[in-house]
């Protein structure tokens, strides 16, 4: 018999369940829905299986894999690595990574050496916390500069940063930020980095699902040498990571240090899971990034004309999913910041960040258009007043039930 810890935890497991994937509504920019095909291989046996391939001698005998058992495990890996090259344009990549972070780990720590110095942009600007002194460059004993960029949208003025890798001429460049709205003048910035000796590694974690569909940039096509992050925000994958790059020198550095190094077990369920979710790209991408852009641009207008503060109005708001909320603005319109509308949401089951940004993702995936736009914005309108929206909110969700875009 079950015991009662055991009990709970199924419940709670199958409250979430049922509350997060049946009746709320997900605005939250780092989340996503995958289709069932995703999920089953999720829960494949490939999740308790280990593989080692390489080609040395054991015992005084040459072997291909450490492990026993990995006939089919290798095959799988093979597949989803070539569907991620082909995708992002690259002729190497790797599934391996665990997470974004991961994945950002897995590049800077062989490519730059203790001592090292790169640029990224730091929190204040929209950039990701992890690249922030204390983070990953304390870790891995970097030092970062600041990449500044402008205004509330959080663009990059390609002057601007110009002159600061001629001035800093740091060892790489690091594009990516969590706050993320336009694309980077990408060649202009590569131009000038290469010019100082500086690599360019672009993290797409939040914009990986909008670059696999053709939009938003091509970033080894305009200049990166590297591009990694994130299977699972606008990319609707597994949890997980992975890289690519065009530049064999630095796969072959980046792949030897994979193993012991940054990582050993890289779940073989999870890319199972991600080499259909690649394979669903390849075939739908198009279609998915292009509602989500729309969507999120459709929403944005639809918040502005119900009077709930948005940022970017001039520039057309937004070329992502995200669309970011003006906190000022909605403290005097609403009488609270971003946390507190957050909370007044969640009591409506509108799930949002509290840290003033909403997503297009997961709503997308599920099949909304840009006219269901209005609608959403006017329940999110009336959640952030106090007033109760839930039964239309789950009105709402019934009538998208499962992934679309399959
Ligand atoms: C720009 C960026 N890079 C990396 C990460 C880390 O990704 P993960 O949560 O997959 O480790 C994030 C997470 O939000 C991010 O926004």
């Amino acid at each position: 018999m079950r015991s009662r810890e055991e009990a709970r935890l199924r419940s709670l497991v199958r409250s979430h369940e049922r509350w997060r994937t049946r009746e709320c509504l997900n605005l939250l920019a780092s989340e996503n829905l995958s289709s069932a095909a995703v999920q089953e291989y999720l829960s494949s046996d490939l999740g308790r299986r280990y593989t080692l391939p390489m080609h040395q001698e054991v015992h005084g005998e040459v072997v291909d894999n450490g492990y026993g058992g990995t006939r089919y495990t290798d095959q799988v890996e093979a597949l989803a690595s070539s569907a991620a090259a082909r995708l992002f344009h690259g002729r190497w990549a790797s599934v391996r990574p665990l997470s974004g972070h991961i994945a950002a780990l897995c590049v800077l720590a062989p490519l730059l050496p203790r001592g090292a110095r790169y640029m990224a942009v730091f929190p204040e600007d929209g950039g990701y916390d992890g690249y922030s002194p204390g983070f990953l460059p304390a870790l891995l004993g970097h030092q970062v500069l600041p990449l500044s960029l402008y205004g509330p949208t959080h663009r990059a003025d390609p002057e601007e940063v110009a002159r600061s890798i001629r001035r800093d001429r740091p060892d790489a460049v690091l594009l990516g930020q969590s706050f993320v709205l336009f694309p980077y003048p990408l060649r202009e910035i590569a131009e000038v980095a290469h010019e100082v000796g500086a690599l360019v590694l672009y993290d797409a974690s939040h914009v990986l699902g909008l670059i696999a569909g053709g939009l938003f940039q091509d970033p080894l096509r305009e200049g990166a040498d590297v591009l990694f992050g994130s299977t699972h925000k606008s990319f609707f994958g597994p949890q997980g990571g992975l890289l690519v790059t065009d530049r064999e020198d630095l796969f072959l550095q980046i792949d030897s240090s994979l193993t012991w190094r940054t990582l050993d077990n890289a779940h073989w369920n999870r890319i199972a899971a991600l080499g259909q979710a690649l394979l669903e790209m390849e075939r739908v991408g198009g279609k998915y990034a292009r509602r989500v852009v729309e969507n999120s641009r459709a929403l944005a207008a639809a918040l502005d004309q119900e009077g709930v503060p948005v940022v970017g109005r001039d520039e057309g708001y937004t070329a992502s999913h995200q669309v970011f909320l003006d906190g000022d603005g909605l403290r005097s319109r609403f009488g609270a910041g971003p946390p507190g509308l957050a909370r007044r949401l969640e009591s409506q089951d509108i799930i949002i960040d509290l840290v003033g940004r909403l997503g297009s993702a997961e709503v997308s995936r599920l099949g909304l258009r840009p006219e269901d736009m209005a609608e959403l914005a006017r329940l999110i309108r009336r959640a952030m007043e106090g007033r109760p929206v839930r039964r239309e909110v789950h009105a709402l969700r019934k009538r998208f039930p499962t992934p679309a875009f399959l």
